[in-house]
């Protein structure tokens, strides 16, 4: 899976996104270390606060079929660029330290970030060892 594919499912997946509140589409495409891939939409919530975005839709699916590493996770959205909100970097950090994070318009318009750029002095799972 090259970043261009990943950016097309992260497209695909933004089209389903749930907004009817926000009408602010995001999707994710996520490329796990076991090479499996998983992508989500933002689904909003009437009472706002459970709306999940479109991270961590493609996150906690992967999360939830055994797949625990993230290699790489390709970000679009309405705004250009559209990139993910802090909770969402948090969760990246958790499954993925070292992941590269792709903030995409298009399949060829598209920047690439280490999730270390994106949350610098984080903290994570070993600070709790
Ligand atoms: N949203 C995401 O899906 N990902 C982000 O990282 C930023 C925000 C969603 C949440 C909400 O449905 C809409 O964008 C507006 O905040």
């Amino acid at each position: 899976m090259n970043k261009k594919e990943l950016i097309k499912l992260a497209l695909d997946a933004q089209k389903k996104a749930y907004v009817p509140y926000s009408k602010f589409r995001v999707g994710a495409a996520v490329l796990m270390d076991d090479g499996k891939v998983y992508s989500g939409c933002n689904i909003e919530i009437a009472s706002y606060s459970p709306t999940l975005c479109a991270e961590r839709t493609a996150i906690f699916k992967a999360i939830s079929e055994g797949s625990t590493k993230i290699k790489e996770i390709a970000v679009v959205g309405d705004a250009d660029p559209t990139f993910p909100c802090g909770v969402c970097r948090q969760v990246i950090r958790e499954f993925g330290k070292d992941a590269t994070v792709i903030i995409a318009n298009s399949e060829d318009d598209y920047k690439e970030y280490t999730l270390d750029e994106l949350l610098p002095n984080s903290f994570g799972p070993e600070d709790l060892a």
